[in-house]
């Protein structure tokens, strides 16, 4: 069974592509190839087969978890993220997992969060003149927000301890010559090698986690208290009516911080690097308008999505919109390409907040995808359009240019594509 057509170029090069300029790869491939194309990277053992029709699309977020397992696309995050990690499981311990930590993300509980997200996002911006690298900014706040809000920190020492231990676990693999070096040598060699330090970085780690969890235990959330994340998944119960243990509860956050931290970083960073090129935006924004807010929010996710693919692993041959798929593949929703494609969006490249404001056509459900699909779409989205409206709330009363006239084109950092300069901006 043939494999869609796709770059003949050796691996290597098509992994340093899609690192280094995978905006440009993606459009390139998409533009030879067509859609499917088939990827050979060190990303993954297998080849990537990207689809980015809505047909396509639709059909990957259908596929049965039994043949096409998510969860086995992220086995290289299991050193971090550990065994009853949401992220690698599938099929109905997937669900059950999904099921216990969507409690959280639910309606009053989580918009109970809005104004504790908002006075941090007032206490970063408030700093904030001359030359600001946003994406650096936003890497501080969102993980501020996220040990705050999520793993209920309750003071700058809570903070400072964590954010130690979660700089060292994540800084071994944010570095591009790291994650190449761990991708091509896939053992552990030792405390100096690449991967014997993510090991030692994940030790450290989890002995917080762990400290953390017990003095949680012991001195509980107050009631009346703002409360976190954390408060509501100690309070979890299995279908057994079993309170969680501290494995469990690790791999969870740990789950929300890998999926809740760089992508929100990127999609904000990004959000700033737009509206420094766009002041009518911001001024519209100052205006106070809630419908425009959500449009900037859906204009900025759909413009430059943070993650560029929903892969999934074929056990077994699958049909997608008609192409038949060999199992031993990865088969990839292209979020990247179904956001940005020229043939599914009126001036796809436009930054333009007023297509969400009743424009006809409607976008197609399956082409706004930047939270990914089916039973595994982002189960923090509701979470990260809260906070990218709260910073930017804020933001709108800054006055921005960008550092540069250009725009910034896309790097990839780790799982999620960032702007190359880092949204350099100019305040005041
Ligand atoms: C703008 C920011 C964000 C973006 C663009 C984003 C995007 C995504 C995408 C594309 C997926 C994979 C979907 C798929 O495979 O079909 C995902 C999964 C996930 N995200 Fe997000 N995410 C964001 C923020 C968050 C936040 C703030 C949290 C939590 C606090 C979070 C938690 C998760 C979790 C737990 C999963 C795994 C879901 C599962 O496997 O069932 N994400 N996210």
């Amino acid at each position: 069974m043939d494999l869609p057509p796709g770059p003949r170029s050796p691996a290597i090069w098509q992994t340093i592509a899609w690192m280094t300029r995978p905006g440009a790869f993606m459009r390139g491939v998409h533009a030879r190839y067509g859609d499917p194309a088939t990827i050979r990277t060190y990303w993954t053992e297998e080849p990537m087969v990207l689809f980015s029709s809505p047909d396509a699309v639709r059909a990957v977020f259908r596929l049965d978890p039994a043949i096409a397992p998510a969860g086995q696309s992220w086995e290289f995050l299991r050193p971090f993220a550990g065994a009853h990690s949401i992220l690698l499981l599938d099929g109905e311990e997937h669900l059950r997992e999904r099921r216990l930590m969507q409690g959280p993300f639910h309606g009053e509980r989580m918009r109970a969060f809005a104004p504790m997200i908002a006075e941090l996002a007032r206490a970063e911006l408030g700093g904030w003149s001359g030359r600001v690298v946003a994406l650096e900014r936003m890497r501080e706040l969102t993980l501020e927000i996220i040990l705050r809000v999520v793993f209920g920190a309750r003071d700058d020492g809570e903070v400072a301890a964590l954010r130690g231990v979660i700089d060292g676990a994540l800084d071994t693999v944010r570095s591009l010559p790291w994650v190449l070096a761990m991708a091509v040598v896939r053992k552990d060699l030792g405390p100096r090698s690449p991967w014997g330090r993510f090991r030692g970085a994940v030790e450290r780690f989890d002995a917080a986690l762990f400290e953390l969890l017990a003095r949680r235990r012991t001195q509980p959330e107050a009631d009346g208290e703002p409360g976190s994340m954390l408060g509501l998944l100690l309070a979890q119960r299995d279908e057994d009516g079993h309170p969680p243990d501290d494995r469990h509860l690790r791999d969870q956050l740990v789950a929300l911080l890998v999926g809740g931290h760089d992508s929100s970083a990127a999609s904000l960073a990004w959000a700033f690097e737009r509206l420094a090129r766009h002041p009518g935006v911001v001024a519209r924004l100052r205006e106070g308008d809630p419908a425009y807010l959500d449009a900037v929010v859906r204009e900025v996710l759909r413009a430059r999505p943070a993650l560029t693919i929903a892969p999934r692993r074929l056990l077994e041959p699958a049909e997608i919109a008609g192409h038949t798929v060999p199992a031993g593949t990865q088969v990839a929703a292209c979020l990247w390409l179904a956001c940005r494609r020229e043939d599914l969006w009126p001036a796809a490249a436009e930054f333009r907040p007023e297509r969400w404001l009743g424009e006809a056509p409607a976008p197609n459900p399956m082409s706004w995808i930047p939270f990914g699909g089916g039973v595994r779409r982002c189960a923090g989205a509701p979470f990260a359009e809260m906070e990218i409206r709260e910073v930017l709330r804020v933001a709108s009363a800054l006055t921005l240019r960008p550092s540069r006239a250009e725009s910034e084109r896309a790097r990839r950092s780790m799982l999620v594509l960032v702007p190359h300069r880092g949204a350099e901006v100019l305040v005041g």
